[in-house]
């Protein structure tokens, strides 16, 4: 047993070595911009003005980072900005929210809190902005980098260059479909329907990223839903929250797998399949179901408790992205 942790504490410490190296180095960038569509998991900062329980922009969030709380979901980097580091650029990620002072060539995040594939997911917490919107956003700086670098098509031919990060879902689930006093989606849809209705309106929203230049995407599976702190009941898991986020994953690893040897040839999706990367045990990572801490804004203990310290685990899924986009 002592041995058991002692060669976990080796393998953490090597890979976050290995993380920091990369974020010491840092003077080659893996790609010149990064494009982050997403939810909690990535927001930083898109939720602060708007009307919804789904901030982050008070403590005890950012309490380990530099500035304090920014509206990340939690206490010091989140997994956007150990990619940014890892990939070897010198500033974050910013949100589209505020992008005072920032330059947007080098790329924006769009992600926000409580927001999934579908409109309605979330809005029991408040407003947010939807993959649809995140994309819509995304528009809008493509038109700006359009008249930043004299037109359109070179506009794209730039954007063909950069990352795009997409991980999104898992409000579908836990902001609407397991909430049936809320939603309708779980008496509308079976798991399996509701897998293929989300995995088909978010293979549009990827064709429509492709039409304005992604060529480089990673796609992010759903982590196990039904093991999360928010919904881990008396020591075990919910295995029917599993057993939808799986029937999820599988849809999306088809879509990607389409979309890399047929649909969208030329481009390069990234698959990441998160449960593989966090709970594998030959990764020697130890999966924790005890938050640092809750929050309990607006009666509402979610948030905090989501999203923990990020872990060497975090950093080991930023590499295998890296190493991805080097094969
Ligand atoms: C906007 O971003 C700038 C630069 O990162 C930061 O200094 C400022 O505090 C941010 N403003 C708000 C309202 O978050
Ligand atoms: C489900 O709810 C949506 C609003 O969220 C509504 O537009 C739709 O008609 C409802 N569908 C059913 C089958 O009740
Ligand atoms: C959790 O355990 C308590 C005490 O043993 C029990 O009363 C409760 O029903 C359990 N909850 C669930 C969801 O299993
Ligand atoms: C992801 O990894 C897990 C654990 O290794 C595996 O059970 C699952 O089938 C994988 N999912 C996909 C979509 O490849």
């Amino acid at each position: 047993m002592a041995c058991e942790i002692k060669a976990w504490l080796v393998l953490s410490l090597v890979l976050m070595v290995a993380c920091m190296q990369h974020s010491v180095l840092g003077n080659s960038q893996a790609v010149p911009c990064l494009f982050v569509f997403g939810d909690s998991l990535a927001d930083s900062g898109n939720n602060n003005n708007l009307p919804t329980l789904s901030k982050a922009n008070f403590l005890p969030y950012g309490i380990d980072f530099p500035t304090g709380p920014t509206g990340r979901y939690t206490n010091g980097l989140n997994p956007i900005d150990k990619l940014a580091q890892i990939l070897g650029f010198e500033k974050f990620i910013p949100p589209f929210a505020n992008l005072s002072g920032s330059d947007i060539l080098k790329g924006v995040n769009y992600a926000s809190g409580s927001a999934g594939i579908r409109q309605e997911t979330g809005t029991n917490l408040g407003t947010n902005v939807n993959m649809g919107l995140q994309l819509q956003h995304h528009r809008t700086i493509v038109s700006q980098i359009s008249t930043k670098l004299g037109g359109f098509h070179k506009a794209v031919n730039y954007l063909t260059q950069c990352l795009y990060y997409v991980y999104i879902g898992t409000n579908d689930y836990e902001q609407n479909y397991f909430l049936p006093d809320l939603f309708n989606t779980s008496r509308t849809y079976t798991p399996e329907q509701y897998a293929k209705v989300l995995t088909h309106q978010l293979s549009h929203y990827l064709k429509a990223l492709h039409h304005v230049g992604a060529r480089k995407t990673v796609v992010v599976s759903l982590d196990r839903l039904g093991c999360i702190p928010k919904v881990f009941v008396n020591g075990s898991c919910i295995e029917k929250q599993n057993a939808a986020a799986f029937l999820f994953n599988d849809q999306l690893k088809s879509l990607v797998d389409r979309f890399n040897k047929k649909t969208l040839k030329g481009s390069k999706f990234i698959f990441i399949n998160s449960t593989a990367i966090i709970h594998d045990k030959s990764n020697g990572f130890k999966f924790t179901n005890a938050p640092c801490c809750t929050t309990n804004e607006g009666g509402n203990v979610f948030l905090m408790e989501l999203h923990a310290k990020i872990g060497p685990s975090m950093c080991f899924g930023m590499e295998f992205i890296l190493v991805k986009l080097q094969t």
